[in-house]
């Protein structure tokens, strides 16, 4: 039904631009590829002084302390705005297990988790118990979970994305746009990373623990990915459940000034670029929300791609659909939010 109901038009991003270019000729293709130009090569500094040669690899090593001109930081991939109703309306939710494979996701999820949990020394509080002392987070606790959450949570997308970037080559497949879509949820995961990674320098243990993480899981979740998509990002899906729990436990901290810097503290200034943070909202607090809307999107997407068929379904994230009767379908703001994902009957062919 809803198939005779919606006009679909499938267009993939920046494919006018390619079929318009032999038709472009003369003073209008100078301007044409001068555009295209920089829209890839943005603008990163009017002033110069200084080549590439002349730098110090210790100026910009990525950490805490590295003297980096902040005005230099360019979006690759720009974030789609959200309205601060649309922030708070983001909440906790349970994608219920229908499947088998649907129980083994969520039962591996909770296994890892726990022993998350259980390295980190983090004791989630019961309901009442917010203000024990046992259970209380300080700023150094919530930024080491969140830089260590963060720097695998950006696996799977990468992993997702090149798995199908290989199917689509070596097997001479369309793919439907699903790898766009892992590849900026890749990119919003390690801007996530580098944005905490402002205020906190991970120790040495963390990065021994991050090495082994990242080896370990990278390489299971490849093979998985290889065997199991489908599994895989149900997985993800519940995996990015437990990131909401984790923010929005953050955000309930915060709110009731048990982290009450974070009120009024100004996000980094990469986080105000790369979220386009409007001036009357740039304290962490806001930023906190920013990053609880992006992993509620993540849990969207994958719960969605759990539900579709790998080989044939659209990615309905990347291909825009036109829909003359106003029947909601899936898109990359908040506009139409469904936590545990859209179903194969909800989404237009
Ligand atoms: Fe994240
Ligand atoms: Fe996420």
């Amino acid at each position: 039904m809803i198939k005779s109901q919606i006009t679909v038009k499938l267009l993939l991003a920046n494919s006018k631009p390619l079929l318009l270019r032999p038709l472009i000729s003369g003073p209008a293709s100078a301007a044409f590829h001068t555009g295209r130009a920089l829209g890839y090569q943005k603008e990163v500094h009017e002033k110069w002084s200084k080549t590439l040669l002349e730098t110090k690899p210790a100026d910009d090593d990525g950490s805490l302390n590295a003297k980096i001109d902040d005005s230099r930081f360019v979006v690759s991939w720009d974030h789609p705005s959200a309205t601060l109703q649309q922030l708070h309306q983001v909440s906790v939710a349970h994608h219920q297990p229908k499947t088998f494979s649907d129980r083994i996701a969520n039962k591996v999820l909770l296994l890892i988790r726990s022993s998350f949990d259980l390295i980190t020394g983090y004791h989630h509080p019961p309901k009442g118990k917010e203000d024990d002392p046992r259970y209380q987070m300080s700023e150094r606790k919530w930024l080491e979970r969140f830089v260590f959450l963060e720097s695998i949570a950006g696996v799977p997308g990468m992993v997702g994305g090149m798995v199908r970037h290989l199917h689509s080559l070596r097997l001479m497949r369309r793919d439907k746009a699903w790898i766009e879509t892992l590849l900026e949820e890749a990119y919003n995961e390690r801007m996530h990373l580098l944005i905490f990674m402002k205020l906190s320098k991970p120790g040495v243990f963390m990065r021994l623990m991050l090495l082994g993480a990242q080896g370990v899981f990278f390489n299971l979740f490849f093979v998985s990915y290889l065997l199991f998509p489908r599994i895989c990002h149900r997985f993800v899906g519940y995996l990015e459940e437990e990131a909401i729990v984790t923010y929005t436990r953050c955000i309930e901290d915060i709110e009731a000034g048990r982290l009450s810097d974070w009120k009024t503290r100004k996000a980094p200034q990469i986080a105000i670029d790369y979220y386009h943070l409007p001036t009357e909202n740039q304290t962490m607090l806001d930023l906190v929300y920013y990053v609880r809307a992006d992993e509620a999107k993540h849990r969207e997407v994958n719960h969605t791609f759990g539900n579709l068929d790998q080989k044939f379904d659209r990615n309905p994230y990347a291909l825009k659909v036109i829909d003359d009767k106003g029947t909601p379908q899936p898109s990359t703001d908040l506009s139409a939010p469904k936590p545990t994902g859209w179903e194969r009957r909800e989404i237009a062919a």
